[in-house]
Protein backbone atom coordinates (compact mmCIF):
# COMPACT_ATOMS: atom_id res chain seq x y z
CA UNK A 1 0.00 0.00 0.00
CA UNK A 2 1.04 3.36 -1.06
CA UNK A 3 2.18 5.01 2.19
CA UNK A 4 0.62 8.12 3.45
CA UNK A 5 3.64 10.03 3.13
CA UNK A 6 6.99 9.54 2.00
CA UNK A 7 10.42 12.26 2.90
CA UNK A 8 10.04 13.62 -0.92
CA UNK A 9 6.27 14.33 -1.03
CA UNK A 10 6.57 15.77 2.20
CA UNK A 11 9.02 17.67 1.39
CA UNK A 12 7.82 18.98 -1.82
CA UNK A 13 4.71 19.98 0.03
CA UNK A 14 6.17 21.87 2.65
CA UNK A 15 9.56 23.32 1.18
CA UNK A 16 11.65 21.21 3.98
CA UNK A 17 14.71 19.77 4.25
CA UNK A 18 14.77 16.19 4.67
CA UNK A 19 17.32 14.68 7.06
CA UNK A 20 17.85 10.54 7.85
CA UNK A 21 15.64 9.53 4.61
CA UNK A 22 14.72 8.07 2.75
CA UNK A 23 11.41 7.85 5.11
CA UNK A 24 7.98 7.20 5.00
CA UNK A 25 4.86 7.59 7.55
CA UNK A 26 1.33 5.92 7.59
CA UNK A 27 0.17 8.57 9.82
CA UNK A 28 0.39 12.00 11.75
CA UNK A 29 0.02 12.69 15.27
CA UNK A 30 0.82 16.32 17.08
CA UNK A 31 0.60 14.83 20.26
CA UNK A 32 3.22 11.94 21.38
CA UNK A 33 0.33 10.15 23.51
CA UNK A 34 -1.63 10.02 19.83
CA UNK A 35 1.58 8.52 18.26
CA UNK A 36 0.87 5.41 16.01
CA UNK A 37 4.38 3.36 14.95
CA UNK A 38 5.39 4.99 11.87
CA UNK A 39 3.78 8.17 12.04
CA UNK A 40 4.98 11.36 11.12
CA UNK A 41 5.46 13.66 14.42
CA UNK A 42 4.50 17.09 14.04
CA UNK A 43 6.20 19.44 16.86
CA UNK A 44 3.76 22.21 16.86
CA UNK A 45 4.90 24.93 19.53
CA UNK A 46 1.18 25.03 22.05
CA UNK A 47 -0.33 27.86 24.35
CA UNK A 48 1.72 26.27 26.70
CA UNK A 49 4.35 23.83 25.74
CA UNK A 50 7.17 23.41 22.35
CA UNK A 51 6.22 20.02 20.84
CA UNK A 52 10.12 19.94 19.86
CA UNK A 53 10.41 19.04 23.56
CA UNK A 54 8.69 15.71 22.83
CA UNK A 55 10.67 14.77 20.01
CA UNK A 56 13.44 12.35 21.24
CA UNK A 57 10.04 10.66 23.18
CA UNK A 58 8.47 10.69 20.42
CA UNK A 59 11.93 8.81 18.08
CA UNK A 60 11.82 6.62 21.41
CA UNK A 61 8.33 5.86 20.63
CA UNK A 62 8.67 4.78 17.08
CA UNK A 63 7.86 7.63 14.87
CA UNK A 64 8.57 7.24 11.10
CA UNK A 65 9.64 11.09 11.21
CA UNK A 66 9.91 14.27 13.12
CA UNK A 67 8.54 17.86 11.36
CA UNK A 68 10.81 19.90 13.02
CA UNK A 69 11.44 23.82 13.00
CA UNK A 70 15.07 23.25 15.17
CA UNK A 71 17.06 21.13 13.69
CA UNK A 72 18.88 20.90 16.96
CA UNK A 73 15.59 19.37 18.34
CA UNK A 74 16.30 15.91 16.43
CA UNK A 75 19.23 13.40 16.83
CA UNK A 76 21.65 13.44 14.36
CA UNK A 77 20.87 10.84 11.39
CA UNK A 78 17.06 10.16 12.74
CA UNK A 79 14.44 10.78 10.44
CA UNK A 80 12.93 14.73 9.92
CA UNK A 81 11.55 17.36 7.74
CA UNK A 82 13.27 20.89 8.61
CA UNK A 83 10.68 23.53 7.93
CA UNK A 84 11.34 27.25 9.14
CA UNK A 85 7.52 27.19 10.56
CA UNK A 86 5.58 23.80 11.58
CA UNK A 87 2.25 24.47 11.36
CA UNK A 88 3.24 26.13 8.35
CA UNK A 89 4.36 23.12 6.84
CA UNK A 90 1.56 20.86 8.21
CA UNK A 91 -0.89 23.48 6.47
CA UNK A 92 1.43 22.59 3.42
CA UNK A 93 1.31 18.96 3.80
CA UNK A 94 -2.78 19.76 3.93
CA UNK A 95 -2.80 21.82 0.76
CA UNK A 96 -0.33 19.22 -1.72
CA UNK A 97 -2.82 16.72 -0.55
CA UNK A 98 -6.19 18.42 -0.79
CA UNK A 99 -5.29 19.71 -4.41
CA UNK A 100 -3.75 15.91 -5.81
CA UNK A 101 -6.78 14.23 -4.05
CA UNK A 102 -9.48 12.91 -6.36
CA UNK A 103 -11.67 12.47 -3.28
CA UNK A 104 -15.35 14.71 -3.17
CA UNK A 105 -14.83 17.12 -0.39
CA UNK A 106 -17.55 17.75 1.94
CA UNK A 107 -17.10 21.37 4.58
CA UNK A 108 -19.15 21.51 7.35
CA UNK A 109 -19.54 24.27 10.11
CA UNK A 110 -22.38 25.64 11.87
CA UNK A 111 -23.20 27.20 15.34
CA UNK A 112 -24.21 23.27 16.56
CA UNK A 113 -23.75 19.49 15.30
CA UNK A 114 -20.61 19.78 13.17
CA UNK A 115 -19.06 16.10 14.87
CA UNK A 116 -22.45 14.81 14.89
CA UNK A 117 -22.99 16.03 10.96
CA UNK A 118 -19.61 14.98 9.92
CA UNK A 119 -19.78 11.44 11.91
CA UNK A 120 -23.66 11.07 10.54
CA UNK A 121 -22.39 11.92 6.90
CA UNK A 122 -19.46 9.76 6.98
CA UNK A 123 -21.39 6.57 7.62
CA UNK A 124 -24.10 8.16 4.87
CA UNK A 125 -21.39 7.85 2.50
CA UNK A 126 -19.55 4.57 3.33
CA UNK A 127 -21.41 2.42 0.84
CA UNK A 128 -19.98 4.57 -2.00
CA UNK A 129 -16.47 4.30 -1.45
CA UNK A 130 -13.77 4.94 1.18
CA UNK A 131 -14.52 7.78 3.61
CA UNK A 132 -11.83 10.17 5.75
CA UNK A 133 -13.24 12.42 8.13
CA UNK A 134 -11.90 14.79 10.37
CA UNK A 135 -11.19 13.02 14.34
CA UNK A 136 -12.72 14.47 16.94
CA UNK A 137 -13.75 17.53 16.96
CA UNK A 138 -10.54 18.83 14.82
CA UNK A 139 -11.74 22.10 13.45
CA UNK A 140 -9.46 24.88 14.05
CA UNK A 141 -6.24 26.38 13.01
CA UNK A 142 -4.55 22.88 13.53
CA UNK A 143 -7.36 20.33 13.70
CA UNK A 144 -7.89 20.97 9.72
CA UNK A 145 -4.69 21.09 8.23
CA UNK A 146 -3.79 17.87 10.11
CA UNK A 147 -7.22 16.03 8.97
CA UNK A 148 -6.47 17.03 5.83
CA UNK A 149 -2.67 15.86 5.80
CA UNK A 150 -3.82 12.47 7.09
CA UNK A 151 -6.33 11.70 4.25
CA UNK A 152 -5.26 8.84 2.61
CA UNK A 153 -4.23 8.74 -1.75
CA UNK A 154 -7.30 6.48 -2.08
CA UNK A 155 -10.13 8.22 -0.32
CA UNK A 156 -13.24 8.77 -2.77
CA UNK A 157 -14.90 11.21 0.03
CA UNK A 158 -12.71 13.68 2.34
CA UNK A 159 -14.98 15.28 5.56
CA UNK A 160 -14.24 18.04 7.30
CA UNK A 161 -15.46 20.20 10.48
CA UNK A 162 -14.50 23.86 10.27
CA UNK A 163 -14.65 25.83 13.39
CA UNK A 164 -14.14 29.36 14.73
CA UNK A 165 -14.05 31.83 17.56
CA UNK A 166 -13.70 35.14 15.04
CA UNK A 167 -14.32 36.69 12.18
CA UNK A 168 -11.94 35.26 9.36
CA UNK A 169 -10.97 32.01 10.50
CA UNK A 170 -13.19 29.70 8.51
CA UNK A 171 -11.59 31.88 5.54
CA UNK A 172 -8.40 30.32 6.12
CA UNK A 173 -9.47 27.06 7.35
CA UNK A 174 -12.01 26.76 3.55
CA UNK A 175 -9.01 28.09 1.66
CA UNK A 176 -7.24 24.82 2.25
CA UNK A 177 -10.29 22.51 2.62
CA UNK A 178 -11.75 23.70 -0.53
CA UNK A 179 -15.15 21.41 -0.54
CA UNK A 180 -17.20 20.64 -3.26
CA UNK A 181 -20.26 20.69 -0.59
CA UNK A 182 -19.97 22.93 1.85
CA UNK A 183 -22.82 22.36 5.01
CA UNK A 184 -23.77 25.24 7.30
CA UNK A 185 -25.94 23.11 10.01
CA UNK A 186 -27.30 26.13 11.80
CA UNK A 187 -26.47 29.30 13.14
CA UNK A 188 -27.04 30.14 16.96
CA UNK A 189 -25.26 32.39 19.77
CA UNK A 190 -22.27 30.31 20.47
CA UNK A 191 -19.17 31.44 21.17
CA UNK A 192 -20.87 35.13 21.05
CA UNK A 193 -18.74 36.50 23.12
CA UNK A 194 -16.38 37.79 20.02
CA UNK A 195 -19.24 39.23 18.11
CA UNK A 196 -21.41 42.09 18.36
CA UNK A 197 -24.84 40.12 17.50
CA UNK A 198 -25.86 36.91 15.69
CA UNK A 199 -25.52 38.45 12.49
CA UNK A 200 -21.66 38.69 12.90
CA UNK A 201 -21.67 34.48 13.62
CA UNK A 202 -23.99 34.53 10.56
CA UNK A 203 -21.10 36.08 8.59
CA UNK A 204 -18.18 33.82 9.95
CA UNK A 205 -19.61 31.12 8.99
CA UNK A 206 -20.46 31.81 5.33
CA UNK A 207 -17.25 32.76 4.95
CA UNK A 208 -17.14 28.72 4.57
CA UNK A 209 -18.95 29.67 0.80
CA UNK A 210 -16.54 31.47 -0.48
CA UNK A 211 -14.30 28.82 -1.75
CA UNK A 212 -17.01 26.09 -2.59
CA UNK A 213 -14.96 24.58 -6.10
CA UNK A 214 -17.20 25.51 -9.10
CA UNK A 215 -19.96 23.79 -9.57
CA UNK A 216 -20.09 22.50 -6.07
CA UNK A 217 -22.83 23.24 -3.92
CA UNK A 218 -23.71 25.07 -0.69
CA UNK A 219 -26.48 23.48 1.62
CA UNK A 220 -28.03 26.01 4.06
CA UNK A 221 -30.39 25.73 6.67
CA UNK A 222 -34.05 26.81 5.26
CA UNK A 223 -35.75 27.67 9.11
CA UNK A 224 -32.77 29.90 10.14
CA UNK A 225 -33.89 33.41 10.26
CA UNK A 226 -30.12 33.75 8.25
CA UNK A 227 -31.35 32.00 5.65
CA UNK A 228 -31.43 34.86 2.95
CA UNK A 229 -28.43 36.41 4.25
CA UNK A 230 -26.89 32.78 3.82
CA UNK A 231 -27.98 32.26 0.39
CA UNK A 232 -27.45 35.79 -0.78
CA UNK A 233 -23.64 35.69 0.36
CA UNK A 234 -23.28 32.24 -1.53
CA UNK A 235 -24.18 34.25 -4.59
CA UNK A 236 -20.94 35.74 -4.43
CA UNK A 237 -19.28 32.50 -5.26
CA UNK A 238 -18.96 32.03 -8.86
CA UNK A 239 -20.47 28.73 -10.13
CA UNK A 240 -22.19 27.47 -6.79
CA UNK A 241 -25.49 25.93 -6.31
CA UNK A 242 -27.67 26.86 -3.23
CA UNK A 243 -29.66 24.19 -1.21
CA UNK A 244 -31.92 24.81 1.29
CA UNK A 245 -33.41 21.87 3.70
CA UNK A 246 -35.57 22.08 6.57
CA UNK A 247 -39.61 22.44 7.81
CA UNK A 248 -39.89 25.75 5.68
CA UNK A 249 -42.54 25.26 2.58
CA UNK A 250 -39.59 26.26 -0.27
CA UNK A 251 -37.12 24.06 1.26
CA UNK A 252 -35.34 22.00 -1.15
CA UNK A 253 -34.82 18.88 1.16
CA UNK A 254 -38.60 19.38 3.26
CA UNK A 255 -39.84 17.67 6.13
CA UNK A 256 -43.24 16.21 5.44
CA UNK A 257 -44.05 13.86 8.06
CA UNK A 258 -42.28 13.31 11.52
CA UNK A 259 -42.89 11.03 14.68
CA UNK A 260 -40.39 11.51 17.58
CA UNK A 261 -40.20 9.01 20.39
CA UNK A 262 -37.30 9.30 23.23
CA UNK A 263 -34.86 6.82 21.34
CA UNK A 264 -35.37 8.93 17.82
CA UNK A 265 -37.57 9.67 15.06
CA UNK A 266 -39.08 8.35 12.23
CA UNK A 267 -39.04 10.89 9.38
CA UNK A 268 -40.21 11.19 5.89
CA UNK A 269 -38.62 13.72 3.20
CA UNK A 270 -39.02 15.16 0.14
CA UNK A 271 -36.69 16.18 -2.45
CA UNK A 272 -36.23 16.61 -5.87
CA UNK A 273 -39.89 15.09 -6.08
CA UNK A 274 -39.48 12.13 -4.64
CA UNK A 275 -40.53 11.41 -0.82
CA UNK A 276 -37.96 9.00 1.24
CA UNK A 277 -38.78 8.10 4.33
CA UNK A 278 -35.85 6.72 7.59
CA UNK A 279 -35.87 5.67 11.30
CA UNK A 280 -32.92 8.01 12.73
CA UNK A 281 -31.72 6.47 16.28
CA UNK A 282 -30.88 10.20 17.39
CA UNK A 283 -33.91 11.46 19.26
CA UNK A 284 -34.84 15.10 19.48
CA UNK A 285 -36.64 18.03 16.89
CA UNK A 286 -32.76 19.24 15.96
CA UNK A 287 -31.46 15.78 14.88
CA UNK A 288 -34.61 15.26 12.84
CA UNK A 289 -33.15 19.11 11.44
CA UNK A 290 -30.43 17.39 10.93
CA UNK A 291 -30.35 14.99 9.14
CA UNK A 292 -32.53 17.01 6.68
CA UNK A 293 -29.19 18.77 6.12
CA UNK A 294 -26.98 15.29 5.95
CA UNK A 295 -29.18 13.99 3.14
CA UNK A 296 -29.11 17.25 1.08
CA UNK A 297 -25.29 16.66 1.40
CA UNK A 298 -25.82 13.19 -0.50
CA UNK A 299 -28.02 14.85 -2.86
CA UNK A 300 -25.35 17.52 -3.85
CA UNK A 301 -23.17 14.76 -4.33
CA UNK A 302 -25.14 13.42 -6.70
CA UNK A 303 -25.55 10.11 -4.62
CA UNK A 304 -28.14 7.73 -4.48
CA UNK A 305 -30.62 9.11 -1.60
CA UNK A 306 -32.61 5.92 -0.97
CA UNK A 307 -29.51 4.29 -0.03
CA UNK A 308 -28.33 6.99 2.31
CA UNK A 309 -32.29 7.03 3.77
CA UNK A 310 -31.31 2.88 4.50
CA UNK A 311 -28.20 3.74 5.68
CA UNK A 312 -29.68 6.64 8.51
CA UNK A 313 -30.83 3.94 10.77
CA UNK A 314 -27.12 3.11 11.81
CA UNK A 315 -26.56 6.35 12.86
CA UNK A 316 -25.20 6.78 16.26
CA UNK A 317 -24.65 9.86 18.74
CA UNK A 318 -21.04 10.61 18.96
CA UNK A 319 -19.10 10.44 22.80
CA UNK A 320 -20.77 12.96 24.95
CA UNK A 321 -23.26 14.49 22.51
CA UNK A 322 -25.91 11.99 23.48
CA UNK A 323 -24.92 8.96 24.00
CA UNK A 324 -27.53 6.64 26.43
CA UNK A 325 -25.78 4.85 29.57
CA UNK A 326 -27.56 2.64 31.78
CA UNK A 327 -26.16 2.69 35.09
CA UNK A 328 -26.92 0.55 38.10
CA UNK A 329 -26.57 2.33 41.07
CA UNK A 330 -25.37 0.83 44.47
CA UNK A 331 -28.21 0.15 45.93
CA UNK A 332 -29.27 -1.99 42.93
CA UNK A 333 -31.49 0.42 41.16
CA UNK A 334 -31.16 1.39 37.60
CA UNK A 335 -30.77 4.93 35.99
CA UNK A 336 -30.67 6.25 32.12
CA UNK A 337 -27.80 8.67 31.59
CA UNK A 338 -27.73 11.28 28.45
CA UNK A 339 -24.63 12.46 28.39
CA UNK A 340 -24.42 15.24 26.70
CA UNK A 341 -21.23 16.17 28.68
CA UNK A 342 -19.20 17.50 25.76
CA UNK A 343 -19.83 20.96 25.14
CA UNK A 344 -22.88 23.38 25.37
CA UNK A 345 -24.45 27.12 24.40
CA UNK A 346 -28.07 28.47 24.47
CA UNK A 347 -29.39 26.27 21.22
CA UNK A 348 -28.24 22.76 22.07
CA UNK A 349 -29.02 23.59 25.62
CA UNK A 350 -32.54 23.36 24.27
CA UNK A 351 -32.39 20.88 22.29
CA UNK A 352 -30.69 18.86 25.01
CA UNK A 353 -34.22 19.71 27.35
CA UNK A 354 -36.37 18.38 24.93
CA UNK A 355 -35.17 15.61 24.73
CA UNK A 356 -35.21 14.86 28.25
CA UNK A 357 -39.07 15.93 28.14
CA UNK A 358 -39.38 12.88 25.94
CA UNK A 359 -38.22 10.39 28.20
CA UNK A 360 -40.27 7.84 30.67
CA UNK A 361 -39.22 8.52 34.40
CA UNK A 362 -38.26 10.83 36.64
CA UNK A 363 -36.24 13.46 35.20
CA UNK A 364 -33.55 15.18 36.39
CA UNK A 365 -31.02 18.00 34.54
CA UNK A 366 -27.82 18.14 35.37
CA UNK A 367 -26.37 21.75 33.80
CA UNK A 368 -23.23 23.22 33.90
CA UNK A 369 -22.19 26.63 32.77
CA UNK A 370 -22.45 27.64 28.91
CA UNK A 371 -19.32 29.46 28.27
CA UNK A 372 -17.66 32.41 26.08
CA UNK A 373 -21.13 33.89 25.95
CA UNK A 374 -20.39 37.51 26.48
CA UNK A 375 -22.02 40.16 27.96
CA UNK A 376 -25.43 38.21 27.49
CA UNK A 377 -24.24 35.04 29.43
CA UNK A 378 -26.72 36.05 32.35
CA UNK A 379 -29.48 36.22 30.32
CA UNK A 380 -28.72 32.92 28.24
CA UNK A 381 -28.95 30.93 31.65
CA UNK A 382 -31.57 32.60 33.28
CA UNK A 383 -33.66 32.30 30.15
CA UNK A 384 -33.74 28.83 29.75
CA UNK A 385 -36.13 28.26 33.17
CA UNK A 386 -39.30 27.90 30.86
CA UNK A 387 -37.31 25.47 28.83
CA UNK A 388 -36.29 23.16 31.94
CA UNK A 389 -39.82 23.85 33.25
CA UNK A 390 -41.24 22.49 29.96
CA UNK A 391 -38.98 19.49 30.36
CA UNK A 392 -40.62 18.31 32.94
CA UNK A 393 -37.70 18.18 35.09
CA UNK A 394 -38.50 17.29 38.82
CA UNK A 395 -34.78 18.55 39.64
CA UNK A 396 -32.00 20.37 38.21
CA UNK A 397 -28.36 20.04 39.17
CA UNK A 398 -26.66 23.26 38.24
CA UNK A 399 -23.42 24.34 38.64
CA UNK A 400 -21.12 27.28 37.90
CA UNK A 401 -21.50 30.70 38.52
CA UNK A 402 -23.96 31.78 35.75
CA UNK A 403 -26.09 28.50 36.51
CA UNK A 404 -26.89 29.95 39.81
CA UNK A 405 -28.74 32.82 38.19
CA UNK A 406 -31.13 29.84 36.31
CA UNK A 407 -31.19 28.33 40.17
CA UNK A 408 -32.96 31.93 41.28
CA UNK A 409 -35.33 31.48 38.01
CA UNK A 410 -36.66 27.96 38.31
CA UNK A 411 -39.98 27.51 39.64
CA UNK A 412 -40.48 25.81 43.34
CA UNK A 413 -41.57 22.66 41.32
CA UNK A 414 -38.39 21.98 40.54
CA UNK A 415 -36.39 20.73 43.07
CA UNK A 416 -33.21 23.17 42.63
CA UNK A 417 -29.65 22.22 44.08
CA UNK A 418 -26.25 24.50 42.93
CA UNK A 419 -22.66 23.57 43.51
CA UNK A 420 -19.50 25.94 42.76
CA UNK A 421 -18.10 22.94 40.54
CA UNK A 422 -19.16 19.64 39.02
CA UNK A 423 -16.85 17.78 40.82
CA UNK A 424 -19.27 19.03 44.44
CA UNK A 425 -22.22 18.90 42.96
CA UNK A 426 -21.46 15.16 41.89
CA UNK A 427 -21.51 14.56 45.40
CA UNK A 428 -24.98 15.99 45.94
CA UNK A 429 -25.82 14.20 42.33
CA UNK A 430 -25.02 10.68 43.65
CA UNK A 431 -26.74 10.92 46.99
CA UNK A 432 -29.99 11.43 45.30
CA UNK A 433 -30.34 9.19 42.46
CA UNK A 434 -32.93 6.79 42.50
CA UNK A 435 -34.47 3.75 40.59
CA UNK A 436 -35.77 4.74 37.18
CA UNK A 437 -34.37 8.33 36.69
CA UNK A 438 -33.35 9.61 33.76
CA UNK A 439 -30.36 11.88 33.79
CA UNK A 440 -29.14 14.52 31.10
CA UNK A 441 -25.69 16.04 32.08
CA UNK A 442 -24.72 19.22 29.44
CA UNK A 443 -22.60 22.00 29.81
CA UNK A 444 -19.91 23.90 28.36
CA UNK A 445 -16.64 21.51 27.87
CA UNK A 446 -14.65 24.12 30.70
CA UNK A 447 -17.45 23.24 32.76
CA UNK A 448 -15.92 20.07 33.05
CA UNK A 449 -19.34 18.26 33.53
CA UNK A 450 -17.40 14.85 32.53
CA UNK A 451 -16.49 14.57 35.60
CA UNK A 452 -20.09 14.14 36.61
CA UNK A 453 -20.23 11.51 33.42
CA UNK A 454 -17.36 9.73 34.91
CA UNK A 455 -18.38 9.65 38.47
CA UNK A 456 -21.57 8.19 38.12
CA UNK A 457 -20.24 5.36 35.36
CA UNK A 458 -17.94 4.32 38.23
CA UNK A 459 -17.89 3.88 41.95
CA UNK A 460 -21.14 3.81 43.48
CA UNK A 461 -23.38 3.70 40.67
CA UNK A 462 -21.83 0.33 38.98
CA UNK A 463 -20.50 0.23 35.05
CA UNK A 464 -22.61 0.89 32.01
N1 LIG B 1 -29.33 21.68 14.97
C1 LIG B 1 -29.02 21.72 16.26
N2 LIG B 1 -29.56 22.65 17.07
C2 LIG B 1 -29.24 22.68 18.36
N3 LIG B 1 -28.41 21.82 18.97
C3 LIG B 1 -27.85 20.87 18.22
C4 LIG B 1 -28.09 20.78 16.83
N4 LIG B 1 -27.40 19.75 16.35
C5 LIG B 1 -26.71 19.21 17.38
N5 LIG B 1 -26.97 19.88 18.50
C6 LIG B 1 -26.41 19.63 19.81
O1 LIG B 1 -25.19 20.33 19.90
C7 LIG B 1 -24.27 19.65 20.75
C8 LIG B 1 -22.93 19.56 20.13
O2 LIG B 1 -22.99 18.70 18.99
P1 LIG B 1 -21.74 18.57 18.06
O3 LIG B 1 -20.58 18.20 18.88
O4 LIG B 1 -22.14 17.70 16.94
O5 LIG B 1 -21.59 20.08 17.59
P2 LIG B 1 -20.29 20.88 17.11
O6 LIG B 1 -20.86 21.95 16.24
O7 LIG B 1 -19.33 19.94 16.50
O8 LIG B 1 -19.70 21.50 18.43
P3 LIG B 1 -18.23 22.15 18.66
O9 LIG B 1 -18.35 23.58 18.17
O10 LIG B 1 -18.06 22.07 20.13
O11 LIG B 1 -17.23 21.36 17.87
C9 LIG B 1 -24.89 18.31 21.04
O12 LIG B 1 -25.41 18.41 22.32
C10 LIG B 1 -26.01 18.19 20.03
O13 LIG B 1 -27.09 17.44 20.49
MG1 LIG C 1 -17.35 19.67 16.95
Amino acid sequence: MKPLWTAEEAAEATGGTIQGGPWSVGGIAIDTRELGRGDLFVALAGEHRDGHAFVPDALAEGAGAVLVARADAVPYGQPALIVTDTLRGLEGLATYRRLSTKARIVGITGSAGKTTAKSAIATLLQGSGLVHASAKSHNNHWGVPLSLARMPHDAAFGVFELGMNHAGEIRALVSQVRPHVALITTIAPAHLGHFANEEGIARAKAEILEKVEPGGSAVLPADSPWHDLLASLARSTPGIRTLSFGRAAGADVRLVGEEGDHLGSDVIAELAGRTVAYRLHLPGRHQVDNSLGWLAVIHALGLDVDQAAQAMAAIRPVDGRGVRRELTLASGGRVMLLDESYNANPASMRAALDVLARQPGRRVAVLGDMLELGAGSVALHEALAPAVEEAGAEAAYLCGPAMARLADRLPCAVAVHHAPSSTELLQLLRADLKDGDVVLVKGSLGSRMRVIVDGLATAGTGGS
